[in-house]
């Protein structure tokens, strides 16, 4: 199939964006990943006007949906390159961008770093035994499917890079931490997710419908706002 393929592309983190259109005989079984890997293995490609394509710099690590590292804007929507055939593309166009709602650092790549600084800055993690019964293990076992591909994030009206606002990338994974806590050794998670976290979301849930993992996005910030904000022992461990 002829797929006319538009890569917004963008030299280094300070330089202009500008956009390459390349039209390609694809296969409709391929995902973008493998179309990817496929351009980057042709190194006199070039585009519509003549121009040499070079490499495309993008990020994969699993290519099975596991890692969340291949996130990008495919025709608009943040999807995972590794998880998206080209076959719904037929005799459309193929456009491929950056995610927005972070730094560019060169092509489709993105410095998504904030969300590692926002898990730190809630204090996510457990310096005392967990508590752990089988409700509890079931939802963190949903939680721990987070890719950090920060897809929510792109979607969410609320969520910027240099806010305080920290979004589903952030409450999902303290909800399993929330969820292994004694009362007593909660420290200052809740406090911190009652600032960050709770104080900013409009529960339109734009990010569960999104989420390339399928997580139960709402049952987490439930649970989380019982324990956190409502001062109730985590509903899923009762
Ligand atoms: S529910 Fe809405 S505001 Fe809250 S994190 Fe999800 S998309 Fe953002
Ligand atoms: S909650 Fe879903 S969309 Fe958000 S970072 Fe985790 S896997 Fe990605
Ligand atoms: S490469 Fe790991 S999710 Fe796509």
């Amino acid at each position: 199939m002829k797929l006319i393929i538009e890569i917004l592309r963008q030299k280094d983190r300070t330089s202009e964006p500008y956009r390459q259109t390349i039209a390609y005989e694809a296969l409709p079984d391929d995902t973008v990943a493998t179309l990817l890997n496929k351009l980057n293995a042709e190194p006199a490609l070039t585009d519509t006007v003549g121009a040499p394509v070079g490499t495309i710099h993008w990020q994969c690590s699993c290519l099975q949906k596991k890692c969340g590292a291949c996130a990008m804007r495919i025709n608009g929507t943040p999807r995972l390159a590794c998880d998206t055939k080209l076959g719904e593309f037929i005799k459309g166009r193929l456009c491929l961008e950056p995610l927005r709602k972070f730094p560019t650092v060169r092509d489709l790549i993105v410095d998504r770093s904030v969300m590692m600084d926002n898990l730190r800055a809630i204090g996510n993690w457990l310096e005392q035994p967990a508590v752990q019964t089988e409700k509890a293990a079931q939802l963190c076992y949903d939680a721990s499917r987070c890719l950090q591909c920060g897809c929510c994030l792109e979607v969410c009206p609320n969520f910027t890079a240099d806010g305080s606002f920290y979004g589903a990338a952030a409450f999902v994974p303290a909800s399993k931490v929330l969820s292994q806590l004694k009362k007593e050794n909660r420290q200052n998670l809740p406090q911190n997710y009652r600032k960050n976290i709770y104080s900013g979301c409009g529960k339109s849930l734009s990010c569960q419908d999104i989420c390339p993992a399928g997580i139960d996005v709402e049952q987490k910030l439930v649970n989380s706002n019982a324990v956190a904000v409502w001062k109730r022992f985590f509903k899923a461990s009762q």
